[in-house]
């Protein structure tokens, strides 16, 4: 038997979260934002199958567009964090991608290498502090790029810093802030605020471009709701098979630093997952998982290639090669992130090489 572990990706469920995501904004243009491998769905794997689907992909850089463009992908992508380097510019216009601006450097290396843009989204900085410009030279930004002929169509965009903590007002202030840009620029320009919580929670400008992320994934980004709750379709999900089993009497200790002790007799089962996968070194005894379709917990430590794990019903006779299910539709990433002192986001995006991909579109498998 070879190592067992097992990422299947739904392909369809990612085109239904982002048929979702339109229905909810029908009056908007949608991104599918692939970056970071597409949250470690396999960003080719991922863009191929949504070619003729979407409006535009979104990436971060352009290292990660070309990989998407070379493999083949047809679809405009957008850079959010705009390019690094003045030459990036001339790639952007061969290779048809739009990118965002958000500082003095990436708008004089634009207008000096005279690259003709497609689009171009001004990106404004309404409070959260990372990217963006100064509200106040937005105006004179976009109208240096409408003057300069270079680029069909400017944008406003911004990102929300909390916008998926419903009870925080930050995000309605960082709205406000932002019509007040759009209104300095002109009313009838096109903007793009929303990402997957905005999209689901809050209410967005019509028009423009929505960019949902993790919802595309099947991932919620709110504490305390899963994306089934919320209507979506997880993407992945992660399999393996119990490779070992033993008895563990009262007192037992049990992997690395004997973190875990038996309070009573009971079978352990050791099973092919660890952090070298990508599986948190972080999960805590009582991370959820099932076998067989069992509940079952994680006990112990978390090794580079094994999880240990005690199911939670006495009378689960466990045995090798039972099918082991860590996330998926049974059993909910965020409720794993939460074990981990993390969030759905990171558990995906950070999965390595090392388990074997299968995609699925539909019913079939490759
Ligand atoms: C600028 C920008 N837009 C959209 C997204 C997608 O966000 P989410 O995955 O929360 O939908 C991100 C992700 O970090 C982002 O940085």
């Amino acid at each position: 038997m070879a190592r067992p572990l097992t990422a299947t990706i739904d392909l369809n469920s990612i085109k239904r979260n982002y048929q979702y995501a339109k229905k909810l904004h029908p009056t908007c243009n949608a991104f599918a934002v692939i970056k970071s491998n597409a949250y470690g769905h396999g960003a080719v794997k991922v863009a191929t199958y949504l070619d003729d689907e979407v409006d535009a992909f979104a990436v971060a850089s352009i290292d990660e567009a070309l990989v998407v463009r070379d493999a083949g992908v047809k679809s405009t992508i957008m850079l959010l964090e705009g390019v690094f380097e003045a030459d990036e510019w001339a790639i952007c216009q061969e290779k048809g991608f739009w990118a965002a601006i958000e500082n003095q450097s990436q708008l004089d290396w634009l207008l000096e290498s005279k690259a003709k843009i497609g689009k171009v989204f001004v990106k404004v900085d309404t409070g959260m502090h990372r990217l963006g410009l100064e509200p106040s030279l937005a105006p004179s930004f976009v109208e240096q790029l409408k003057e300069s002929g270079l680029v069909d169509e400017v944008l406003l965009m911004t990102h929300f810093a909390s916008a998926d903590d419903l009870s925080d007002i930050t995000t309605m202030e960082q709205l406000t802030r932002f019509e007040m840009v759009c209104r300095d620029v002109g009313d009838d320009i096109a903007t793009s605020v929303a990402n997957s919580s905005a999209i689901m929670k809050w209410s967005v400008p019509e028009g423009g471009w929505i960019r949902p992320g993790i919802m595309l994934y099947g991932i919620s980004p709110f504490a305390g709701l899963t994306g089934l709750q919320l209507g979506l379709s997880p993407a992945m999900t992660l399999t393996t098979k119990v490779i070992s089993v033993r008895k563990l009497r009262e007192g037992d200790g049990v992997g690395y630093g004997l973190s875990y002790k038996a309070t009573e007799d009971h079978q352990l089962a050791t099973v092919a997952v660890g952090y070298g996968d990508g599986y948190p070194r972080h999960a805590q005894t009582g991370t959820p998982l099932k076998i067989n379709g069992v509940p079952a917990t994680l006990v112990g430590r978390v090794s580079m290639d094994m999880v240990t794990v005690k199911s939670s019903s006495d009378t689960h006779n466990l045995l090798i090669g039972q099918d082991v299910e860590l996330w998926g539709n049974d059993v909910p990433v965020e409720e794993v992130a939460d074990f981990s002192g993390t969030i759905g986001y990171e558990l995906v995006a950070r999965m390595t090489t090392r388990p074997r991909y299968v995609y699925k579109e539909g019913e079939s498998e490759s």
